[in-house]
């Protein structure tokens, strides 16, 4: 027994900035960003927390199902840029829904929603929850050097949640990390130990692109492939991937190892940029709001990033 997405949410803070608002302050071009990402604009929190933004997409998943906050066992969140390391991002998001159950959160980068799914499969299986409440949210924009071309251009913040109840619709998953922090960095910037003798970095994200965009074409095509191997499905009967939106040359190098027509993958990059955990989350929400998601449709998700992380999953709608 494991568990069944009854609703999903998402929340986008309003203040876009675009690729020529960047081309201002920094060396670079709608062009260039367009072309080598294909992003268009991001947006960006101007006043809101990470607990907030997360808040208002577990309030449109909960809309969706019908479920009252009330109803809700568990909170997991996934996050690398949570407001304060203690309290947690869900227990922030808990408060504000008036609610109190386990309330924990996760972070493994990009690919932190995923691990909050499998995370919450469990729960399920050993039989501790009726419905659980999985919240991906990123103020990434603190933890983002604006004066490095290299990393701005392809950041967003965003918030995107889902509400699950006992069922059999999470069929597939895998998970790994590699380890290691070459490729991604984000240091934590904190210490306040006067015994401690070493230097402390800033905290903000270093990302070696070139390497990470192997890394991510290498894992999304292998995971999908694994999962529909676990699943004894086809690649044909995935009805969409919902993969990482990171950058849109990614996924279609993952389209065509895969055979799989880029129609196929939901992409909104183009409008919010990679939001981190908060990506496929998002454009879940996006996907069931804007497609005829139908009774057992077979989605695949699949995620990757600092870590370095990934994790996929196949899910019957
Ligand atoms: O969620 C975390 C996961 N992160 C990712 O998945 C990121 C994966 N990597 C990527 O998406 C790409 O590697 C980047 C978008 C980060 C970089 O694109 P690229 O096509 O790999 O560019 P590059 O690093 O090979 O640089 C090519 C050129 C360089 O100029 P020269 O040396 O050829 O003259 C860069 O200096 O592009 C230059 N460049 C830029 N030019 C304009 C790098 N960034 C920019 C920029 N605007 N923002």
């Amino acid at each position: 027994m494991s568990f069944k997405i009854v609703g999903t949410g998402s929340y986008l803070p309003p203040f876009t900035v675009t690729n020529d608002d960047l081309s201002k302050t920094i060396d670079t071009s709608d062009e260039w960003i367009k072309q080598r990402i294909g992003i268009n604009e991001r947006r960006i929190s101007t006043d809101e927390s990470t607990v907030e933004m997360g808040y208002k997409a577990a309030k449109a998943a909960l809309e969706m199902s019908k479920t009252e906050a009330g109803e809700i066992d568990i909170i997991i969140s996934a996050s690398m840029t949570g407001d304060n390391l203690c309290p947690t991002t869900a227990g922030g998001i808990g408060q504000l829904l008036g609610i109190e159950c386990p309330a924990f959160d996760i972070n493994s980068a990009c690919s932190g929603f995923m691990f909050a799914l499998d995370t919450a499969a469990g729960f399920f299986a050993r039989g501790k929850v009726k419905k659980a409440l999985v919240v991906a949210s990123e103020r990434i924009s603190k933890i983002i050097d604006w004066t490095d071309r290299n990393t701005c251009v392809i950041f967003g913040d965003g918030a995107g949640a889902a509400v699950l109840e006992k069922g059999d619709g999470y069929i597939a998953s895998h998970l790994n990390t590699c380890g290691g922090d070459d490729v991604i960095k984000i240091p934590s910037g904190t210490n306040l130990s006067p015994y401690y003798t070493k230097e402390c970095e800033k905290p903000k994200i270093f990302m070696d692109g070139q390497e990470t965009f192997k890394f991510a074409v290498n894992t999304m095509t292998n995971d999908i492939k694994r999962l529909a191997e676990d699943a004894h499905i086809s690649l044909g009967d995935i009805k969409y991937i919902v993969p990482h939106q990171a950058n849109v040359r990614i996924i279609q190098y993952a389209s065509k190892r895969l055979k799989i027509p880029m129609e196929k993958f939901f992409v909104n990059i183009q409008n919010y940029g990679n939001t981190s955990a908060a990506s496929i989350a998002i454009a879940l929400d996006e996907l069931n709001r804007t497609k005829d998601l139908k009774d057992g449709d077979i989605i695949a998700m699949s995620a990757f990033g600092g870590g370095l992380s990934s994790g996929s999953c196949l899910v019957k709608w």
